[in-house]
């Protein structure tokens, strides 16, 4: 943890720009939200003092985040500087310096940080400023400059005509000598085009006192990068995915085709994983090494090595070695497969276990099943696991051979090398080494269709 350091995130905007009834800062870019962004990268530095400044659907950003933060309430949005000073009596709690990062800008990553709290600390600044130059400075506030030294900050809609020429751009991310700041929070005026109190006249009310003020300019210009509309949502994913994609590949994972692999922030996958176009790996998933993961969508789940899963929908499960899942194979919810298994097409499994070297082959569905090792499942099985009331567990010990087309009315239990005749509906237990078998009598009439 950085001791010297604590850090205030804005989060109370209304977004309007977004045009939608979500918060803007919940918003998600690689299955996380644009704030929480900002706190891992917060972590990622070791800052974990952290006040986040609500607003506007507070309880959501609150609920979302939960514990481990300082909530500032902001009632009223009335801008930046407002949104810092709701959190006074934080910044009364910790000396030292404060970074005030705004809540939309995921893209200032641990090195960007870092390098500017260098920069403010080799300058031993009362304020620094984090910009970078932007080919297109759209909405941001420009940094003026007089002889190469910051002067101020003008929000794009106060520019002059020339001010609007200005590519070097602010990133919304300051950081603060904390009494200082405290000092100066009541100085802040609300004569702008927009009427808000805004934290960039910081600069202006610092240098009016004789404080110590730079800019520091990041040669990465997608720090900048915030998403305020829907069409910069858009933007910051895209950009957001191609730099994890990247990363991945220089781990030695093989994406055959990145623009259409879509991988989560938080997301390990070990080297020698070769993943085929159309895939999507969320959530708190965590992949291990050569597999092959061929257009699947696979959601929090723990996934070994050398497995190959095809066509597959694979969602809060774990899965072992040397497992082959699909083609259509659906593994939902807390499910858990070992070692050598095989489910193949338009198998469904669910809220069950499957031991080593066990199969299923073809159409079948496994619900609230713990299948023993060694087990054989032919096609067509349906574990009946619900009786319209209640769901029921369906055990098959080791070593059993399920024939095709049988039904296993739960709750009920298959003993080890038991074996159940295909077309067998089932609904009493089954000793070990048994043979189960529920057919009526096949009848031939010869010739009845000539009669
Ligand atoms: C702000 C900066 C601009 C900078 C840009 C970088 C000001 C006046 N402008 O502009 O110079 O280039 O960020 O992205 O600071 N917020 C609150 N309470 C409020 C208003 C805003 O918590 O009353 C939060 C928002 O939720 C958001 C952040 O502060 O996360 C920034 O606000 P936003 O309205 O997006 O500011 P910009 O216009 O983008
Ligand atoms: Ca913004």
């Amino acid at each position: 943890m950085n001791k010297n350091y604590s850090a205030i995130v804005l989060a109370a905007g209304l977004g309007t720009r977004m045009k939608s009834d979500l918060p803007k800062v919940l918003h998600k870019i690689c299955g996380i939200s644009l704030v929480e962004h900002v706190l891992i990268n917060l972590k990622e530095i070791h800052i974990d003092h952290i006040a986040v400044v609500t607003g506007h659907r507070h309880e959501l950003v609150e609920k979302e985040l939960g514990e481990g933060y300082v909530y500032c309430f902001q009632k009223e949005q009335l801008g930046t500087a407002h949104a810092v000073m709701q959190a006074e009596s934080f910044l009364r709690s910790h000396k030292g310096r404060v970074l005030v990062l705004c809540g939309d800008a995921p893209f200032q990553d641990s090195k960007s940080l870092s390098d500017f709290i260098d920069y403010c600390e080799q300058k031993e600044l009362d304020l620094g400023v984090l910009t970078a130059e932007l080919e297109d400075p759209a909405g941001y506030g420009r940094i003026v400059r007089e002889n190469g030294t910051l002067s101020k900050i003008v929000e794009k809609k106060d520019c002059s005509a020339e001010q609007l020429t200005i590519k070097e751009i602010n990133s919304g991310t300051y950081c603060f000598d904390t009494e200082k700041l405290l000092d100066c929070l009541c100085e802040f005026k609300t004569n702008n085009a927009q009427g808000e109190y805004y934290l960039t006249d910081s600069i202006e009310i610092f240098l009016q006192k004789n404080y110590k003020v730079d800019a520091f300019k990041s040669r990465n210009p997608d720090i900048i990068r915030a998403a305020n509309t829907m069409a910069e949502l858009y933007d910051c994913e895209k950009l957001m995915r191609e730099k994890i994609n990247l990363m991945h590949m220089l781990d030695g994972v093989r994406l055959i085709d990145a623009a259409s692999t879509y991988i989560d922030r938080g997301v390990s996958i070990g080297k020698g994983t070769v993943i085929y176009p159309n895939t999507s790996i969320s959530g708190n998933s965590a992949i291990g090494s050569n597999n092959t993961i061929l257009s699947s969508r696979i959601d929090n789940c723990v996934v070994g090595d050398n497995n190959v899963i095809d066509n597959s929908t694979l969602e809060s499960s774990y899965i072992g070695n040397d497992v082959h899942i699909g083609p259509y194979a659906h593994l939902r919810p807390n499910s858990r497969l070992d070692d050598h298994v095989k489910i193949g097409n338009f198998v469904e499994v669910k809220n069950s276990v499957m031991g080593e070297n066990s199969k299923a082959s073809h159409l079948t569905y496994i619900g609230d099943g713990e299948v023993g090792k060694d087990v054989n499942l032919g096609c067509g099985i349906v574990f009946v696991n619900y009786d319209g009331k209640n769901k029921y567990k369906t055990i098959i010990e080791d070593g059993a051979f399920i024939g095709c087309n049988v039904n296993l009315i739960a709750p009920i239990k298959v003993g080890r090398n038991a074996f159940v005749a295909a077309g067998s509906t089932i609904s009493k237990d089954v000793e070990d080494n048994a043979l189960a078998i529920e057919r009526s009598k096949l009848i031939v009439k010869s010739g009845w269709n000539k009669k």
